[in-house]
C-alpha cells in the first residue's frame, strides 16, 4: 500500500453478497470510530489525545479497516520507540504495536491480516530495526495471528496489564 492509497478485501455477509472492506490510512474524522471499536473490543482504554498524538506523529502506520460507506470497523496503530542497540552503543528505533481491533461481528474475515502486512509495509519509512508487540498470554486468536506473520516470544512481561494479567513479548527483525 502505497503513502496513499487505499487497499481492499472483501468477504462473503449473512446474504452470501460480496462486500468490501477497505484498508487505508486514519483520518482525524476517522478516531471517533476507532475509539469506538477500541471501547468495544479491548479493555484498555486511552484519552483521545494518546489517539490524536500517534496520528500526529505516525500517521503512516495507522491504518483504518471501513466498510463502503464509511464505518469504521477495525484499526491498528504503531509508534516508534529509539532503543539502545543491545550489542553496540548505538540507538535503534522499534515498530511498537500499540493496538490493533476489528469489531467481533467482522472477525476471522482476514481484516486483521491486511491490516498488519499493510501497516507492517507502512511503518518501515520510520526506519525501524524491529517490529514489537505485547499480547495477553491468554489471547490465543492474536498469538495465533502473530505467529502467522512470524513474530516469535521474546520474553514474558509479568502482571504487564492493570487486570495482573502477564504479557507474551513478541518480536520479529523488520
Ligand atoms: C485479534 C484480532 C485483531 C484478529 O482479527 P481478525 O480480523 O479476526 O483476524 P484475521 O481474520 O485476519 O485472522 C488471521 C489469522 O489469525 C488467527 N486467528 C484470528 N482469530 C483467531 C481466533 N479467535 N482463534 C484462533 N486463531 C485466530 C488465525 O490463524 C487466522 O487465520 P484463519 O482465519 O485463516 O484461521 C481480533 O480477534 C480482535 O479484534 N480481537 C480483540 C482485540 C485484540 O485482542 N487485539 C489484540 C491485542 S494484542
Amino acid at each position: 500500500m502505497g503513502t496513499d492509497k487505499e487497499s481492499r478485501i472483501s468477504y462473503f455477509d449473512s446474504l452470501n453478497q460480496r462486500s468490501p472492506i477497505i484498508i487505508r490510512k486514519c483520518t482525524l474524522d476517522d478516531l471517533e470510530g476507532v475509539i469506538e471499536v477500541n471501547e468495544r473490543e479491548l479493555p484498555e482504554d486511552y484519552p483521545y489525545f494518546f489517539y490524536k498524538s500517534i496520528l500526529d506523529n505516525y500517521p503512516e502506520s495507522f491504518l483504518v479497516a471501513t466498510t463502503d460507506d464509511g464505518k469504521v470497523v477495525g484499526y491498528i496503530m504503531w509508534r516508534v520507540e529509539k532503543t539502545p542497540a543491545p550489542d553496540s552503543l548505538r540507538f535503534y528505533n522499534k515498530g511498537h504495536l500499540v493496538s490493533i481491533a476489528v469489531l467481533k461481528e467482522l472477525r476471522r474475515k482476514g481484516i486483521a491480516t491486511a491490516l498488519l502486512s499493510n501497516s507492517m509495509e507502512t511503518i518501515k519509512k520510520y526506519k525501524i530495526h524491529e517490529y514489537v508487540l505485547e499480547v495477553r498470554v491468554s489471547n490465543y486468536g492474536a498469538i495465533n495471528l502473530y505467529q502467522k506473520f512470524n513474530y516469535t516470544t521474546h520474553s514474558i512481561k509479568k502482571r504487564y496489564y492493570r487486570d495482573g494479567e502477564n504479557a507474551y513479548y513478541m518480536t520479529k527483525p523488520a
